[in-house]
């Protein structure tokens, strides 16, 4: 359950609840009554830094629901984990903790199994192909599985394509990756993908990632051009970057079911139409700052790989296919497409 603030609600005060993770949908009024003009201050979190698309996309949520609501709603976004990392925070939503997350969908399996079909390998045939299938019916189901966990799915975003970083060796072929120790997302299907490729993944949050990769405790992480950009992968002896493209990792906008049913309904419904535009606009923004991304990578000596020939990687990864719970689901996908 949210926790609520009687009398007057500082910004300060909701600051370090968020830190404390006790997020909720704070009110100044124990009254409850739509149109009673009280106020309502909610906490977003994530993973990346706030010139990150997704912490953009938030931002401008956060201006129209306060500008829409005449500031009875706000919305304060916390970036870089500082309210948990992807895991944490999707847990968080589902104990009524934060409100507002948004995540890569690979921790989010960990409560909402059927989103793991999402990060299969190869999977999406490209980016226009998984945009249609997230915002068709499929997607709705997923948001549907989601609300039964006390998540509300609010848009799709993404993180964009994931390629492999590394210490050692530019990686061209699955071969190549041979006893590589790689750290992965907390997600059974990446763990058994880098498996199969021969690797050795170790997962973990990305909170403990850039301390391993710097003290070696792991050779190599794969994530998208943008994310190895903003935390200076470079510094942290990633030498290659392989653009494999292996996972279209999607991302999710995402709301507490608590925070949800706290709200007064006329709030609550401008919450959510801002919310439904958010991950449109991330994902126009994702696609704007790659290039430039790859660039800055560049720049600082990392050596990119950019002609990969997929298929051997692809028949590598064949056997999670049939590994995968929700098949009718993956097929489902694979035959839109
Ligand atoms: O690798 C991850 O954990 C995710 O891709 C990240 C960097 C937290 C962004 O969602």
């Amino acid at each position: 359950m949210a926790k609520k603030k009687f009398g007057f609600v500082s910004v300060m005060l909701a600051g370090t609840l968020a830190l404390t993770a006790c997020g909720g949908a704070d009110s100044d009024s124990s009254s409850g009554e739509e149109g009673s003009g009280e106020t309502y201050v909610l906490q977003a979190g994530h993973s990346l830094p706030d010139d990150h698309p997704y912490h953009l996309g938030f931002l401008e949520m956060a201006e129209a629901v306060e500008e829409r609501t005449d500031g009875q709603v706000t919305i304060e976004v916390f970036a870089n984990s500082e309210i948990g990392a992807e895991r944490e925070l999707t847990e968080g939503m589902g104990l009524g903790t934060v409100d507002l997350v948004v995540s890569s969908t690979a921790p989010v399996t960990n409560f909402v199994p059927e989103l793991g079909v999402l990060d299969v390998p190869f999977l999406f045939q490209d980016r226009e192909s998984a945009v249609e299938i997230l915002e068709g019916d499929i997607g709705d189901e997923l948001f549907a599985k989601m609300e039964e966990n006390g998540i509300i799915g609010l848009s799709w975003g993404e993180n964009g394509y994931r390629h492999i970083t590394n210490a050692i060796r530019p990686i061209e072929t699955p071969e190549d990756l041979e006893g590589l120790k790689i750290r992965t997302q907390e997600n059974e299907i990446h763990l058994a993908a880098f498996e199969a490729l021969g690797a050795q993944p170790t997962p973990m949050a990305w909170t403990e990632a850039i301390t391993a990769l710097q003290q070696g405790v792991v050779d190599a992480q794969e994530n998208p051009a943008i994310v190895a950009d903003q935390f200076s992968l470079y510094d942290a002896n990633q030498k290659y970057m392989s653009l494999t493209g292996h996972v279209y990792s999607v991302a999710i906008y995402m709301m507490s079911q608590q925070t949800y049913d706290e709200l007064p309904e006329e709030l609550r419904d401008i919450v959510m139409e801002e919310g439904q535009k958010a991950g449109a606009r991330e994902r126009d923004l994702i696609v704007e700052m790659e290039e430039e991304s790859i660039q800055t990578l560049k720049d600082n000596g990392v050596e990119i790989i950019e002609d990969i020939d997929t298929a051997p990687f692809q028949e590598a990864v064949q056997p999670v296919y049939e590994t995968i719970e929700h098949q009718d689901l993956l097929n489902e996908i694979l035959d839109a497409q």
